[in-house]
């Protein structure tokens, strides 16, 4: 069933008070719920009391005191209006779930013997019956009773004894922030004074033995916190703070009120099990979820619609904190590489929706790359249009005015619009037009007058035939041709279809550098000599665009290579040379340079040239790339490895990071030559996971390292989330024609726990991204994904959905793979009992077919 954003209507009742009791049982859960209920002044209709609940089993049911037989069928439980009383009333429910048997894990389940919840978004009604809308905000309390040790819920402690707890939360909130957890846990501890001087508990639970792998978990807590009240002056608001790690998880993590709980994989830290890579988004998503406590549970979504309302703006927010605690640039360019291959990618496919989509089947389905990331660039541009100070006012502005409130993008815009009293009509359409908008740059030079000339194409997305131009924000900075900087960066504001911006006074045509820091979520579609790029490459002062010189200059080769056998470009190895040896260059950015644009962005190159991108062609393209890349850099690369492996103590800064990025790097391109003799090495010297996966990785790339897989199995065969690595890699670097057959392998091994999500993502997302891998044109890569997807869903379907996404840039491709594709989608489609978010799916990626 569809649901449609025009249908909003408030909900018929108010809940006050929430009293929850939970007996707790693996195969037989009691949830007692008392809600106090109030008909909602808002809605003049006197309505029938309408509750969600599914897969409940009741028990009783009582009004006022009163049993009562509601009416039920498999998704609600109804009190006809004439059964209601007048005023305020009473309404206490019983039932009985089990959480054992929970494999979807969304609602109340067990994970390795602990019970706990993940209720966003539709969730808590498969706890109890309620009204499961984001827009009910109540005050909930919950007894908890179970012989486990450790019993926690949202809000503060309000009692506990022998078998039971009490958690009183005194913030109002809607049914999706509910949490519970009761297991065996262990706490690493801290404590946190707020800038007003309220003490907060800080504890992070886990599993007994984890205790020592959350010390950075712990410190990028604590950063957050006080990260927040110093730029966004916004304080907690409870006496504890908890977070739980959770073995099986079906997203990253979830904000629950007071009671995070995380993806293990996203908690657990130690310098030998963790890479750098998730020591960063260890520190974002630690950051993400405690400041969804004020974007996010203070200020809540009306209605799922409004999803990237919270997701957007923390994402955003948790982008400036990691930019703030790391180098800005180099994150800058980490995230607009995601942004380009998830975001783009979803807006060029058939998968496209606006950032605030207008209807849904399965709202699990639009927790997207559009709605997070491009919601997060969407802020970013209004932040770029309003400036930075009337940004901050309006953000304590939006603070003011819906504390407490469930609120729409139309509440978000108007704060800005009441701050500095612009028109944000036109500005709107970033959240209702799908589709990633093409910006093309001509350039006029004449009598001392340089002008740039854009036009903005909006490409048709599903449903969305016809477009308006969009509000674009254009940072540019001129250089000369000497490589001074004779116009320091300066935003262009684009309204228009086609527009003209003059720049007076210069004394030679500069060379421009446009779209300074990815100032708009477009397609930059100018074409300049690839002497230009290499000129930027050396000389912009805008690090963002330094890169992207070259990072386009890179995709214009292997696309060129790929299309029509062009051989690599010297000016390109040269240009990349001159970085990669800068010394006075960040090592992290070096290392961003040095890393080639993924096979599947190439493909979306191919794709938007208006031609057919071949899988195999453009492995091949990549693969000679780096070879001659290994050649040019020669001699020079040994002693850049060399420099570069000092003997420092180990420390997750962002510095040393970086420092280790490049000298991995360095190996990659080393083994090319050497065949893997020093990865080898570096692999049994290994001090960190960093260093260990990356020597596993150079070995892996160049036909060697089976020994190395049999001695890290060996290390880290019980630790399951470094397995995943051991996984991942294997299934990267096999042969486009054998990837399907290792992943096969491996997801099948015997004792491989596929029902875990984590293990799920980790075969079929990687076989996945092996992008000549998975479209191989035997087929064999399709047809792998879909089995597979066929037999989680009966069990997970929220997880089946979107690893389902795999497909959904099947349309770019040629006939007979098209064909393939099809025919897999298709086979989905027909099994019996599909779930609706399964489905959902697979419709829609035919529906562009
Ligand atoms: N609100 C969570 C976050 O962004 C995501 C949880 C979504 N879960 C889901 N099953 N849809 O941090
Ligand atoms: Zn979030």
């Amino acid at each position: 069933k569809t649901v449609y954003l025009a249908d909003y209507l408030p909900y018929s009742h108010l809940i006050d008070k929430v009293d929850l009791t939970f007996r707790l049982h693996p195969t037989a859960t009691r949830v007692l719920a008392r809600l106090n209920i109030r008909p909602n002044p808002a809605r003049k209709d006197r309505d029938h009391l309408r509750l969600d609940g599914e897969g409940l089993k009741l028990v009783s049911c009582r009004l006022d005191g009163q049993a009562i037989t509601p009416t039920l069928d498999a998704r609600s439980l109804t009190i006809a209006a004439h059964e209601l009383p007048v005023g305020a009333f009473t309404l206490e429910t019983e039932v009985e779930i089990a959480p054992e048997g929970n494999t979807a894990l969304e609602g109340l389940y067990m994970s390795n013997g602990m019970y706990c919840t993940q209720c966003e978004a539709e969730g808590f009604r498969k706890i109890t019956y309620y009204p499961d809308r984001p827009d009910v905000m109540s005050r909930f309390k919950v007894r908890i009773e179970s012989d486990l040790p450790v019993l926690l819920s949202n809000g503060n402690p309000a009692g506990q004894g022998q078998g039971w707890a009490e958690w009183d939360d005194p913030w109002p909130k809607p049914a999706y922030l509910f949490a519970l957890v009761a297991g065996d846990l262990r706490a690493h501890s801290a404590k946190f004074v707020t800038a007003s001087g309220r003490p907060v508990d800080l504890n992070i639970w886990v599993r007994p033995g984890d205790e020592d792998r959350c010390a950075y978990a712990m410190d990028s807590l604590i950063r957050s916190m006080r990260w927040d009240e110093q730029v966004y002056g916004r304080e907690y608001d409870l006496d504890v703070f908890n977070i739980v790690a959770v073995d099986d998880f079906n997203m990253g993590a979830m904000e629950n009120k007071g009671l995070n709980i995380f993806n293990s994989r996203y908690v657990l830290a130690s310098p030998d099990t963790a890479t750098d890579d998730d020591y960063a988004r260890i520190e974002a998503i630690i950051a993400h979820e405690y400041f969804h406590n004020w974007t996010g549970n203070r200020i809540t979504c009306r209605d799922w619609f409004q999803l990237c309302l919270k997701e957007g703006l923390t994402v955003f927010r948790d982008h400036q904190f990691s930019a703030d605690m790391r180098s800005p640039a180099v994150r800058r360019i980490e995230d607009v590489v995601t942004l380009r291959s998830r975001q783009f990618r979803e807006d060029d496919g058939p998968l496209a929706h606006p950032v605030r989509p207008e209807s849904f089947v399965e709202i699990n389905n639009f927790y997207t790359a559009t709605v997070y990331e491009k919601g997060a660039e969407v802020i970013g541009m209004l932040k770029s249009l309003v400036g930075d100070q009337a940004y901050q006012r309006a953000l304590d502005l939006y603070f003011d005015r819906h504390d407490g409130e469930a609120a729409t993008i139309e509440d978000w815009l108007k704060v800005f619009e009441d701050v500095t009293g612009r028109d944000l009509s036109q500005f709107k359409l970033w959240y209702t037009e799908a589709g990633t908008p093409r910006l093309k740059v001509e350039e006029a030079w004449n009598d001392g007058i340089y002008t740039l000339t854009f036009t903005q194409k909006n490409p048709p997305t599903p449903g969305q035939p016809v477009k308006q131009p969009k509000v674009i924000p254009i940072k540019v900075g001129l250089l000369n041709p000497n490589g001074d900087e004779v116009v320091p960066t300066i935003m262009l504001e684009m309204t228009r279809a086609k527009q003209s911006f003059r720049f007076e006074g210069l004394a030679a045509k500069p060379v421009p550098s446009i779209l300074r820091g990815f100032s708009a979520p477009v397609v930059l579609e100018r074409k300049a000599p690839p002497e230009e790029r290499a000129f930027l490459l050396a000389h912009d002062t805008d690090a963002f665009n330094k890169w992207e010189a070259g990072r386009a200059l890179a995709k214009e080769v292997m696309a060129a290579m790929a299309l029509k056998g062009a051989p690599v470009s010297p000016a390109w190895l040269d240009a990349l040379a001159a970085v990669t040896f800068d010394d006075t260059l960040d090592p992290a950015f070096r290392a961003l340079c040095l890393r080639l644009p993924a096979e599947d962005d190439i493909a979306q190159t191919i794709h938007a040239m208006g031609r057919i991108p071949d899988p195999a062609r453009i492995h091949a393209a990549r693969r000679e790339m780096a070879g001659a890349l290994a050649i040019r850099l020669g001699e020079g690369l040994s002693r850049l490895y060399r420099d570069l492996d000092d003997n420092a103590p180990f420390s997750p800064s962002a510095a040393q990071a970086g420092r280790r990025a490049l000298k991995i790097a360095a190996l990659g391109l080393l083994s090319r030559r050497d065949g893997g003799r020093l990865a080898a090495s570096a692999f049994a010297r290994a001090r960190s996971m960093t260093e260990e996966v990356g020597a596993l990785s150079a070995l892996l790339e160049v036909g060697q390292g089976q020994a190395e897989l049999v001695s890290f199995a060996a290390r880290w065969g019980r630790d399951a989330n470094v397995m995943d690595k051991w996984h991942a890699l294997q299934i990267a670097h096999a042969e486009p024609a054998e990837a399907a057959a290792v992943a096969a392998r491996l997801i099948g091994a015997p004792g491989f726990d596929w029902k875990n999500p984590n293990r799920f993502r980790t075969v079929i997302g990687a076989l996945a991204a092996n992008h000549a891998g998975f479209h191989h044109r035997s087929g064999a890569g399709y047809r792998l994904v879909a089995d597979w997807l066929l037999k989680l869903d009966p069990l997970n379907p929220q997880t089946a959905a979107r690893v389902s996404t795999a497909f959904e840039t099947w349309p770019r491709y040629d006939a007979a793979r098209r064909k393939r594709a099809r025919a897999e989608l298709e086979r989905i489609l027909a099994a019996p009992d599909l779930s609706s978010d399964l489905r959902e799916m697979v419709e829609r990626m035919l529906g562009a077919g």
